[in-house]
């Protein structure tokens, strides 16, 4: 058994290489500048059927279509003036929009979930040097199995799918490091589904109108949206301002917890409090105190990785978002 999938550099020939397994409809791990992605060419619905095999993801969790931009985007969803306004300013960039599907589309139906919208987003980087090479929409969702920690590293996207996938490209480190913000656009108002990689304040600010919060719906409307997602192994403790003894700390800022030097363990997201530090270490340095508890192999009672509080400010609501949900009781 592999303890990680097969890890190519991102460079020409790693990019032709994952465009061809791609068309033959394997899966293959990309990087975007959010996570890494678990890309499917989303037109054919065998490849996005091993996309859900893979990810061990219930059928009913509808994935995010990567485009090359709104010329792509406008041959599967209608573009509404507001939207097109949002795309013009955001992408590429971490803005996935839920727009009508158009009947068309051609689209395979499991990557929409049967339902009559589309998750639409312009990833950066290599993912975007994919999607041009093969021509084709590409399905992605986060690379690792549903519920864990979404992987910003190769190596973490290749230990969580190993003997799943053929391939993960290298493109280093993620830049933004926490999902895509999800906006739905209807009657030219924007709903927030998704806290995520920019900022809500910045939406509202270039677009001059407000972007409305998600009503709370009996069922989620996006599955990130479920409250026991992205888990650790341990448990996770938010806003702790008194660590207790073997517990790891994950600080933020220059002020510590009371009793901090009682923690096992301690990274801290960001020294000088920049929220956009603080989101690109989130996972990995979540992964990290994660894989030191697991190795004290203590007995009884459950390892506790403790967060300091984080103001909710800026990417600060994406981030408390995922903290809190990897801090909700597991299904
Ligand atoms: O940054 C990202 O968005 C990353 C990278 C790989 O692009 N992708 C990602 O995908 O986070 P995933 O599958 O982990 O999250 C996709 C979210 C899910 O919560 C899903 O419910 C929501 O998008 N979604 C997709 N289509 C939707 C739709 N038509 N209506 C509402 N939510 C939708
Ligand atoms: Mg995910």
């Amino acid at each position: 058994m592999l303890k990680s999938a097969p890890v190519l550099p991102a460079n020409k020939d790693g990019i032709a290489f994952a465009a061809a397994i791609l068309i033959s409809g394997r899966p293959v791990a990309l990087p975007t500048e959010t996570v890494y992605g678990l890309a499917a060419n989303a037109l054919n619905s065998d490849a996005v059927e091993a996309l859900y095999a893979v990810k061990n993801r219930p059928k009913n969790n509808p994935l995010i279509i990567h485009v090359s931009g709104a010329a792509m985007a406008a041959e599967y969803v209608e573009i509404s003036p507001l939207a097109a306004k949002l795309i013009a300013r955001f992408w590429p960039g971490p803005l996935s929009l839920v727009l009508p599907l158009r009947p068309d589309s051609g689209i395979s139906p499991l990557a929409a979930a049967g339902l009559p919208t589309l998750a639409v987003r312009s990833p950066q980087g290599v993912f975007a040097k994919v999607i041009a090479k093969m021509k084709r929409p590409l399905a992605a969702p986060s690379a690792n199995i549903s519920g864990r920690l979404s992987p910003t590293t190769a190596q973490a996207a290749a230990r969580a799918l190993a003997n799943k996938i053929p391939l993960v490209l290298d493109g280093g480190v993620c830049a933004v490091g926490v999902e895509s913000t999800i906006i739905a656009v209807e009657n030219e108002e924007m709903r927030l589904l998704r806290a995520g990689g920019l900022p809500r304040e910045d939406i509202e600010a270039a677009m001059g109108q407000p972007v409305r919060l998600a009503a709370a719906a009996a069922k989620p409307l996006a599955p990130g949206m479920l409250a026991s997602h992205y888990a650790p192994e341990a448990l996770v403790r938010t806003e702790a301002k008194k660590i207790a003894a073997g517990e790891a700390l994950l600080a933020f800022g220059g002020k510590r917890a009371e009793n901090y030097q009682q923690a096992a363990f301690m990274l801290n997201l960001s020294e000088k409090g920049d929220m956009r530090e603080a989101a690109a270490h989130l996972f990995a340095y979540l992964a990290a105190l994660d894989a030191d508890l697991a190795k004290l192999g203590k007995e009884g009672g459950k390892n506790v990785i403790a967060v300091e509080p984080i103001p909710e400010a800026g990417l600060g609501a994406a981030i408390n978002d995922r903290l809190r949900r990897a801090a909700a009781a597991r299904c």
